[in-house]
Order: structure tokens, then C-alpha cells, then sequence
């Protein structure tokens, strides 16, 4: 299984956003990256799971983790993933946020309110190895990756610091090269590195 956790500093902590996503402390991004996480032509991925950490106002911090259900009967079993309805989903999960709970609210899709470095915490406890995606990291090419890996990356305005230097002191900075590169973008150029990984170990 690959993870990713997407930390957004500004993104809508209740589901009252507007149309706008870019008004809507950059919303756009975080569909962006839902899409990059899970979408292949006419296929989704399925060894992969997504968190989102929004700390934005009103109500923050709130943790949506995606690990969408794919087999069964649509609307029974799963939810059908449409790449053109993602901010009406996250809208639907964050009206349906239950205080003090962590709540499915669609098979394969939980809130709860915990914040980003509780969510580091907890899959660290779990055994997971955690990089974080850094410019000035270890080129990711160079790295070793176990099965359960978890990447973690910034909005438009990245990581912030205080967060970043105490995320650094556990987990492994890895970069993908020398530019910077749109969030969504080092989600699929990771996707694609470790596809590559995996084709090369599935021939040998
Ligand atoms: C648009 S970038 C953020 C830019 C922000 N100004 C900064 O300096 O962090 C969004 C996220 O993508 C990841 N990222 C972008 N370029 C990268 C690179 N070359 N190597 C590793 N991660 C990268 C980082 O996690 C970053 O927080």
C-alpha cells in the first residue's frame, strides 16, 4: 500500500466553501491531488490510500482519509469516483463531520478531527516508513522504499516550518529533482517511480 498526506494550511474545515475552489483556501490543489492519487486512465488505483489534513478556518484541524472501495454495487457496496465531482464529495464528508468521532462517511471514507503531525504519529506507530517530499531531499531515486511507504507534501505554500523540522527528525526528506513541482505533480511522478519499481522486481 502507498500512502500520501497532503497538508493544507488554508483549505475549508466545514463544508460552506463557495464555487471558487481557488478562493476556497486553495481547494483546487487538494482536487488536484485527490486525482493524481487515484486516478489512472479508466482504471482507479487500488493500493493506494490519500489523507488530507485541512487547517483552515472555521473549525480545524479535520483529517479526511480516502481509501476508496471498489468492488460491490455502486452506491451500495462503493461510491462511484467521479473526477468532476471531487469538491462535492469533500463538501458532503466535511457537512457530515461528527465531533469526537471518526466517521465512514461513504464506504472507504472517513473525517475526524486530528491534526497533521497526530496523523505522522499514528502511522509511524503503525511501523510505516514516512518520507517526506522535500526539493532539498535525497534524490528519491537513490532511496530505498519498503512496501508501506508514506509521502507526505505541502499545498502551494508547502510544509510549514516549525512542522517540517519536527517531521525531519523521524522521517527521510526525499526529492524528485531540482524544480518545484505542482503538489499533484510529485504525487504522479511518485506513483510512477514506484509503478517502475514494481515492474522491474515483478521481471526479475
Ligand atoms: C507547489 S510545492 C510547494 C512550494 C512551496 N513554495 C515550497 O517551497 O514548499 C507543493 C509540494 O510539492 C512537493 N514538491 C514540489 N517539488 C518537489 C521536489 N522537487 N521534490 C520533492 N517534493 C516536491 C513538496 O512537498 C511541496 O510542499
Amino acid at each position: 500500500m502507498r500512502e500520501f498526506i497532503y497538508y493544507s494550511r488554508h483549505a475549508p474545515t466545514t463544508g460552506n466553501f463557495g464555487k471558487d475552489l481557488m478562493k476556497a483556501g486553495r481547494l483546487d490543489i487538494a482536487m488536484h491531488v485527490v486525482i493524481a492519487a487515484f486516478f489512472l486512465s479508466h482504471k482507479l488505483r487500488e493500493d493506494t490510500k490519500l489523507h488530507l489534513i485541512f487547517a483552515g478556518q472555521p473549525d480545524p484541524p479535520k483529517h479526511i482519509e480516502i481509501f476508496p472501495v471498489t468492488e460491490g454495487k455502486t452506491d451500495i457496496d462503493k461510491i462511484y469516483l467521479s473526477k468532476k465531482d471531487i469538491a462535492g464529495l469533500i463538501k458532503r464528508m466535511l457537512y457530515k463531520y461528527k465531533p469526537e468521532k471518526k466517521s465512514e462517511v461513504f464506504p472507504g471514507y472517513w473525517i475526524e478531527k486530528k491534526g497533521f503531525l497526530d496523523v505522522v504519529k499514528e502511522l509511524k506507530k503503525q511501523g510505516k516508513d514516512i518520507f517526506i517530499l522535500d526539493k532539498k531531499g535525497q534524490d528519491i531515486r537513490e532511496v530505498e522504499i519498503g512496501e508501506d511507504a508514506v509521502f507526505v507534501l505541502g499545498d502551494h505554500d508547502g510544509i510549514p516550518g516549525k512542522e517540517l523540522k519536527r517531521l525531519k527528525k523521524s522521517c527521510t526528506p526525499v526529492s524528485i529533482g531540482k524544480k518545484t513541482y505542482f503538489a499533484s505533480h510529485t504525487v504522479a511522478i511518485v506513483h510512477n517511480e514506484l509503478d517502475r519499481r514494481e515492474e522491474v522486481s515483478r521481471v526479475v
